[in-house]
């Protein structure tokens, strides 16, 4: 329903086709995507669109890829509404990680195997990662890195240096929930040197922790076989 009123829709690069679709024909599409290398706008700009088109009578669809609210910025854009008092809504999506934790057969938390789970970034900043290792290196925890595929071999390294097991089991969700899924699996000596090996391209998903041995029992959508 709300698709259908908006006048302008401000996409991103993870909407899909199917989705922009939804929105009514006649409505303006921009496309103000980021991908790592090729900021199409800078986020002050995305901001500063919504704010301008709203303020022209407008109303502004602002469409993300999974839960806006989870590594989406989105939290910075409201913040932009909010202070030029803009009226807005706020439609939750499925993040990522959940998505990907269905379609490969991992489950985030397992009575027997996880007891936590914790979403962090593994977007590189000056070649490095900035994140708290030690919390990260708990016993019985699900780790899901959000855009880790670059970072994977150093990543996968720390862990190790901060006291998780060469053995501990570890996957990458290469493009979760559509038909060019597709899942690697090993642990956290090998994950990298697989993943190189198969040749997965973001958008991608890292999870670390014993569920993901559940995968061998409970994976279910395999479009590439
Ligand atoms: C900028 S973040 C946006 C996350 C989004 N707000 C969410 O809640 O899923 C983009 C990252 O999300 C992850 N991602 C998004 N869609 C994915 C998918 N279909 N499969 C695997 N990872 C995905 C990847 O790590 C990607 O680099």
């Amino acid at each position: 329903r709300l698709m259908q009123q908006a006048d302008v829709v401000l996409y991103d690069n993870l909407v899909s086709k199917e989705v922009l679709e939804l929105t009514r024909r006649d409505a303006r599409r921009i496309y103000v995507g980021k991908q790592r290398a090729n900021h199409t706008l800078r986020q002050e700009q995305i901001n500063a669109l919504m704010v301008e088109l709203a303020k022209q009578g407008q109303r502004v669809l602002r469409l993300k890829g999974g839960d806006p609210y989870v590594f989406g910025r989105g939290g910075e854009e409201i913040e932009t509404l909010a202070a030029a008092g803009i009226r807005f809504e706020v439609v939750p999506g499925i993040t990522a990680a959940n998505a990907a934790a269905a379609y490969a057969g991992i489950p985030l938390t397992h009575r027997e195997h996880a007891h936590s789970c914790v979403f962090v970034t593994g977007h590189l900043k000056d070649g490095t990662m900035d994140l708290d290792w030690h919390g990260l290196a708990r016993p019985k925890q699900t780790i899901v890195i959000y855009m880790g595929l670059l970072g994977l071999e150093a990543l996968c390294r720390q862990l190790i240096a901060h006291g998780l097991a060469e053995d501990t089991p570890a996957a990458v969700v290469q493009q979760a929930t559509v038909p060019q899924q597709r899942v690697v699996t090993g642990t956290l000596r090998d994950l990298a040197a697989r993943v190189a090996e198969a040749g997965l391209r973001p958008p991608t998903l890292v999870i670390v922790g014993d569920v993901v041995r559940l995968r061998e029992k409970l994976a279910w959508y395999e479009p590439q076989r």
